[in-house]
């Protein structure tokens, strides 16, 4: 698997997935990060990690269907197959959907459907829910719709702040989004097979 990953901060999901690959429990790897804002912590793990990333800046593009299609020609350029959206804090247009139809995962922190969009863990606390967690889910044009592949669950506790939630939450993200990649890919090819032996019928 060639994966694309698309970030915009931080980047310990990404970090994540690299480590699940190095431990051999994803056969995969990461041939380029696009990251859309030039202060992203990912870039600076992505040089450690001797990955090539690539800085499209949103705001040096008229519209978004622009930055999409700038993103598809390096995505393409680096043969990417899968497109991993580890904290892509961008809305996309149909023009990346269509360039990787199925194959873009995003990984959100709540139990989709419920609190889609931004601030989902304060929108959890907020809303009083004993249990959230995280959602890896096929990206579709609605933000954080699309099918679900994975999700974990997580209490939230009496004393919590957003901070605290947030961090364990963070947990689960590492521990699923290299087992939903894999989940996802094993799904996409076993598809792929059975229509094959359709065609040839
Ligand atoms: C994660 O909490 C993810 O759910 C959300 O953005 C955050 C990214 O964290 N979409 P990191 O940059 O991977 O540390």
């Amino acid at each position: 698997l060639r994966l694309g990953v698309l970030a915009s901060g931080n980047g310990s999901n990404f970090s994540a997935i690299l480590a699940a690959i190095a431990a051999g429990q994803l056969r995969a790897e990461v041939t380029v990060v696009v990251y859309n804002n030039p202060t992203a912590k990912v870039a600076e793990r992505a040089a450690a990690a001797g990955i090539p990333a690539v800085l499209l800046d949103h705001r040096a593009y008229e519209t978004r269907v622009a930055m999409d299609q700038a993103i598809v020609a390096v995505l393409r350029s680096h043969r990417v197959d899968w497109v991993i959206m580890a904290g892509w804090m961008r809305r996309v247009t149909q023009r990346l959907i269509d360039a990787f139809p199925q194959k873009i995962l995003n990984i959100h922190p709540s139990l989709l459907p419920s609190f889609p969009g931004l601030a989902a863990v304060e929108q959890a606390l907020t809303a009083g829910v004993k249990i959230t967690g995280c959602t890896v889910h096929v990206v579709e044009l609605e933000v954080d719709s699309g099918p679900i592949i994975m999700q974990a669950a997580v209490p939230v506790l009496p004393d919590d702040s957003a901070e605290k939630l947030q961090a364990r939450i963070q947990i689960q993200e590492h521990r699923i989004f290299s087992l939903a990649i894999a989940l996802a890919a094993q799904q996409a090819q076993k598809l792929a097979q059975q229509s094959e032996s359709i065609s040839i019928r």
